[in-house]
């Protein structure tokens, strides 16, 4: 029916523009004028109260201190090199395989440098004996920039780089810990020495979180010894604590502690299991690296 066909597109057409009562689908240029203009304002209305109601939400927040803290999970223990299926693998007499991890060292310890440390204004001497926290005034911007605790490179003994592979050259691999930092956070340290495994205990000290290191799996028992701990008294001490933020403490240095294998077993997979213990220090089975981590290392002497 091609007349039928017709009468409907010139409907349509004159829908879309309709010549005679000058109206574009429907409605007159001043109605599209004014819903247009309505729009506007109602949009911009919405905005408006969205940009006000955060811009009030932020007002009442601190730059130095974080609001909601009451929730915060007790601290990461992250480790250098790390691995994306925390795995360590390399070969004794084959640089290249440990070439990245020894880059990645580097770079983390270069903060770590005495030259890097030297400015007064910035730095400074928290002694060498482990003590109590350092309080640096309140969680505000009148204190000014706190300045930090420095810590020696050379503390970390034969894992401080100096050798220029951290062991992994003599098949003696080095990993460092760190405890991530966390803004006003206070680890407390464990009551007693009891508190600790077994194995553990001998690393226990005043204001100290002791770290320790050991085999995953009971068969791994006799293939991982000789584990020393170097860096501050083998754990992480009090006076570097608390952290007063990115604003306050720019300067910050997370105080390390270097874990040396000094006899692993070759050519096989062992898994090792690291652990700081404290008071405060939580472990959540979801979380793998909640103030314990685990790896893999597999050291091949060919
Ligand atoms: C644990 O502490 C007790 C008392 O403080 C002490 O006698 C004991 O030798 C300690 N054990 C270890 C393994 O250091
Ligand atoms: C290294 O470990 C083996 C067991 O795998 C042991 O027999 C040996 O005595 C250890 N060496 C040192 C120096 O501790």
């Amino acid at each position: 029916m091609p007349a039928a066909n017709k009468d409907t597109e010139g409907g349509w057409r004159s829908f879309v523009w309709n010549s005679e009562k000058k109206e574009f689908l429907g409605r007159t240029g001043s109605s599209w004028f004014k819903i247009f203009i309505f729009y506007v304002v109602f949009y911009g209305c919405l905005a408006g109260i969205f940009i006000g109601t955060i811009q009030a939400m932020l007002l009442t927040l601190s730059d130095y201190k974080p609001t909601y803290q009451d929730r915060v999970a007790p601290p990461g223990l992250s480790h250098t090199p790390r691995s994306v299926k925390g795995e360590i693998f390399f070969s004794m007499n084959d640089p290249k395989s440990y070439e990245k991890i020894v880059t990645a060292m580097d770079e983390l310890l270069k903060k770590y440098n005495a030259d890097a440390q030297e400015d007064m204004v910035k730095y400074e001497d928290c002694g060498t004996d482990p003590a109590d926290y350092r309080n640096r005034g309140e969680l505000d911007g009148e204190g000014g920039l706190r300045k930090a605790c420095r810590y020696q490179r050379d503390w970390l003994g034969s894992c401080s780089g100096a050798d220029g592979h951290y062991g992994f050259k003599e098949g003696k691999p080095c990993i460092i810990v760190k405890l991530n930092r966390i803004v006003n956070f206070r680890p407390k340290p464990p009551k007693t020495n009891t508190t600790l495994p077994l194995e553990a205990q001998a690393n226990f000290q005043s204001f100290v979180l002791p770290m320790y290191c050991t085999n995953k799996r009971e068969e791994d028992k006799n293939k991982i010894s000789g584990i020393e701990y170097f860096g501050f008294k083998g754990g992480f001490p009090l006076q570097y604590y608390p952290y007063y933020g990115k604003l306050l403490h720019p300067q910050y240095l997370q105080p390390l502690v270097a874990v040396k294998f000094n006899n692993l077993t070759f050519d096989e997979d062992l898994r090792v299991e690291c652990k700081v213990f404290g008071d405060n220090i939580d472990y959540s089975e979801k979380d793998r690296y909640q103030g314990r981590f685990e790896f893999k290392f597999n050291v091949k002497s060919s």
